[in-house]
């Protein structure tokens, strides 16, 4: 009590409509009378409010004051919530930077699980086991309408199957397995016999990516390596009894693009006629790759242009091929 209210001259006549002006009084002048009378009064008041103060004595006045700051406020809220969503539907940093820094932590904190690890169910529940296909889809319907994820995803994905049946490869090289996806969209168009190796430095990612192929049915022909792309390539010769690798899908972390093609140089695993797929060139992007690969006299390169998978995004794929020699 004591904190000043507005009550209307007529306070008592009922008809606030008329009400013209007000006149402040403090509430405990009149006690009783507010008590007996606030209800009617204050409910009539707020019907009329546009020319009579609401007579509420449950809000105090400073509360009327911050009013209009708490509506501009909201209003400033909601025009950055808009901004942000229209920047990560159209921009690739910024879809990366709230699907990947925010999204996912925060989905993993409310799940208690990890994204791959969703995805893994998502597709052990709705994908046909032993359907390559189906497993495709189920990845491809979870991470556009429920979750993004970092897959290669349909659209760039139309484009690595075509080169995969272009190249008929028999030695496959996948550089970044993560949930096995693009894994199972190669491996599924080999012919018989064909083998694909694919590296992975996260071992929680390898084992939902080998669950995920098995559920394609496509295990037999797929190797899952555990480890860091430049620990392991120096050793696949020796490891895998592979000369070289027909074709080479390169989509791990952006900046090891470049260190990685040539380490492959270096170890004499690519033979003319060679081919290599590097996902994501434009967005994240890989500038040092491309320009190596676009004026190296080893490679004739292609770029495919497309968009960032499961978004309004563009990116693009590279296709490089060593030459055969005449
Ligand atoms: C874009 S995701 C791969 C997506 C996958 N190719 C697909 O389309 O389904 C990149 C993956 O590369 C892995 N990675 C990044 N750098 C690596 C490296 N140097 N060695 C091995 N794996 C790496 C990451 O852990 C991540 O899982």
């Amino acid at each position: 009590m004591g904190r000043k209210v507005l009550i209307c001259r007529h306070f008592l006549c009922y008809s606030i409509g008329r009400c013209s002006s007000y006149t402040v009084y403090k509430a405990e002048v009149y006690p009783a009378l507010y008590r007996s009378r606030y209800r009617s009064c204050g409910w009539r008041a707020w019907r009329h409010r546009s020319h009579c103060i609401w007579l509420s004595p449950q809000v105090p006045e400073s509360d009327h004051r911050m009013l209009p700051v708490l509506l501009v406020l909201g209003a400033v809220l909601v025009a950055v919530l808009l901004f942000i969503l229209h920047r990560v539907r159209t921009d690739g940093a910024w879809a990366l930077w709230w699907h990947d820094n925010h999204l996912e932590k925060l989905k993993d904190f409310l799940s208690g699980t990890s994204r791959p690890v969703r995805i893994l169910h998502h597709v052990q529940k709705v994908a046909q086991y032993g359907d390559a296909q189906s497993v495709l889809s189920a990845v491809d319907s979870y991470c556009s309408k429920i979750e993004w994820a970092m897959n290669v995803g349909d659209l760039k994905g139309q484009i690595l199957d075509a080169v995969v049946l272009e190249t008929r490869p028999h030695y496959v090289l996948e550089l970044g397995t993560y949930c096995g996806y693009s894994t199972v969209r190669i491996a599924r168009l080999l012919p018989p016999g064909a083998r694909l190796f694919s590296i992975e430095m996260n071992p929680q990612y390898a084992q939902v990516a080998r669950e995920i192929i098995q559920h394609a049915g496509l295990d037999a022909k797929v190797d899952i390596l555990v480890g860091c792309t430049s620990d392991l390539i120096p050793q696949l010769k020796k490891k895998l009894d592979i000369e070289k690798f027909d074709f080479v899908f390169i989509d791990h972390w952006k900046v090891s693009y470049l260190r990685d093609t040539k380490l492959l140089e270096e170890c004499d695993l690519l033979r003319p006629g060679s081919v290599l797929l590097a996902d994501n060139v434009t967005c994240p992007g890989a500038p040092d790759y491309l320009h190596y690969m676009r004026t190296s006299p080893r490679y004739e390169s292609q770029y495919f242009p497309s968009r960032l998978e499961y978004l309004q995004v563009e990116d693009g794929m590279e296709k490089s091929v060593t030459p055969e020699r005449p």
